[in-house]
């Protein structure tokens, strides 16, 4: 069964059990951006969920799409999670609560919100408690890493977990908080790296998430940043978000002359790895949080050894949302210029065309309002 037939199957159940009313006034179902397998990306009508006592409905304003939603749409999979049944994309979503869950946990009706789409798992290997990003069998909306799926919220509508829910401080608009889980990746990453300030710092990969990472570097107060790309217009928004220095991805002496205290590997290649093992001071840190892709990789380890370099991994992250939502809200995280494009959802396809060339756009958001208009 997909994960969409069983949320239809459940959603007949619960009517048929008599608590239709958890819907009451409510659409019973929506349009949502759905990928079947590899090339093969719909909009399409999907049932509204209805709520568990611990759940609240929001409505969607905006999603950012992500480079798992990408991969799952190219190849059907993104690194080891293989899509085996259809499922709705998207993890970057913010929007306003239209239903609180009726166990009062969680934001009242009418209260913006982002969403922290993590579900830490009930696996039995140990991790360091104070960090549920790294429990065993943690879940992510939209992802295919378990079966069935975990369906995301590319919706007009979604059903979730109130414990996921953040209230939006007033007077931070949905379009700049649409960029929260992103920046909660870069926040984390800035964070591995320990005391930033006053440090030289180097980025690897000017994408959304080095964007964002440049923007965090700046908020904490880092004395100079170098940001690195293959591109221009990624290089671009670096500048707009605070790098003082940009080069390019193949100037190799460029890079290595920088001997920056902390480089944030943020491209995802080996190439970029290479680059960040190169460009690090003697006894300096190395946050890897580009995804390489599973298998070994080329690292140029004996210099990473010789030079006593920290490698440290970073993998999203836990309450910095939090503080991600507090700095975007008090204007001292300023990442707006990370967001180049903005597609109505029924323009999804070519939105996400758009967002696979990191030589055209940074972060692509989708605006799930029925007119367009959040
Ligand atoms: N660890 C985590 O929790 C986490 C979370 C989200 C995303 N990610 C990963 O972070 C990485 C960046 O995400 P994104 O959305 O910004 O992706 P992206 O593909 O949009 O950006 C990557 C950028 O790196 C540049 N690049 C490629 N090779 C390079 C090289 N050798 N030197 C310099 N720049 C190079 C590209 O031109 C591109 O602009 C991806 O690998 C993604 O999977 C990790
Ligand atoms: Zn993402």
């Amino acid at each position: 069964m997909t994960s969409v037939e069983q949320t239809q199957a459940e959603l007949s159940q619960t009517e048929l059990s008599g608590s239709e009313s958890a819907l009451d006034g409510l659409p019973v179902s929506g349009p949502a951006v759905v990928a079947h397998a590899a090339g093969d990306l719909r909009i399409e009508e999907v049932p509204l969920k209805a709520p568990a006592a611990d759940e609240a409905v929001v409505e969607i304003a905006y999603g950012g799409i992500c480079g798992s939603d990408l991969h799952y749409w190219m190849h059907g999979a993104a690194g080891e999670s293989i899509l085996k049944d259809p499922m709705v994309l998207g993890h970057e979503i913010v929007g306003t609560v239209v239903r609180a869950a009726a166990d009062g946990s969680g934001p009242a009706a009418g209260i913006p919100v982002a969403v922290h789409p993590a579900t830490p798992g009930p696996g039995a290997a140990r991790y360091p408690e104070d960090r549920p990003n790294l429990s065993p069998g943690c879940t992510y909306l939209g992802s295919a890493a378990r079966h069935p799926h975990t369906d995301g919220a590319f919706s007009r509508y979604a059903t979730l977990p109130a414990r996921m829910l953040r209230e939006l401080p007033a007077g931070l608009p949905l379009r700049t908080a649409a960029l929260v889980e992103p920046a909660s990746v870069a926040w984390h990453a800035v964070a591995r790296a320990g005391e930033v300030a006053g440090k030289t710092a180097m980025v690897i990969g000017s994408g959304p998430i080095g964007a964002l990472v440049v923007a965090v570097l700046k908020r904490a107060g880092a004395a100079k940043i170098t940001a690195v790309d293959m591109h221009d217009k990624p290089l671009q928004i670096a500048r707009a978000v605070g790098a003082d220095e940009v080069l390019k991805g193949d100037d190799a002496e460029a890079i290595a002359a920088v001997e920056a205290d902390v480089v944030i590997e943020s491209s995802g290649s080996h190439f970029g790895l290479a680059s960040a093992i190169k460009g690090a001071v003697r006894g300096g840190k190395v946050v890897m949080v580009g995804l390489l892709p599973s298998g070994p990789q080329p690292v140029l380890i004996s210099l990473a050894i010789t030079r006593e370099l920290e490698l440290l991994g970073s993998f999203r992250f836990n309450d910095e949302i939090d503080d991600v939502i507090a700095a975007l809200a008090d204007g001292s995280l300023q990442a707006d210029a990370v967001v180049t494009h903005e597609y109505p959802l029924d323009h999804a396809l070519e939105a996400f065309d758009v967002a696979k060339n990191s030589a055209q756009s940074g972060k692509v958001l989708l605006n799930f309002t029925p007119a367009g208009q959040a």
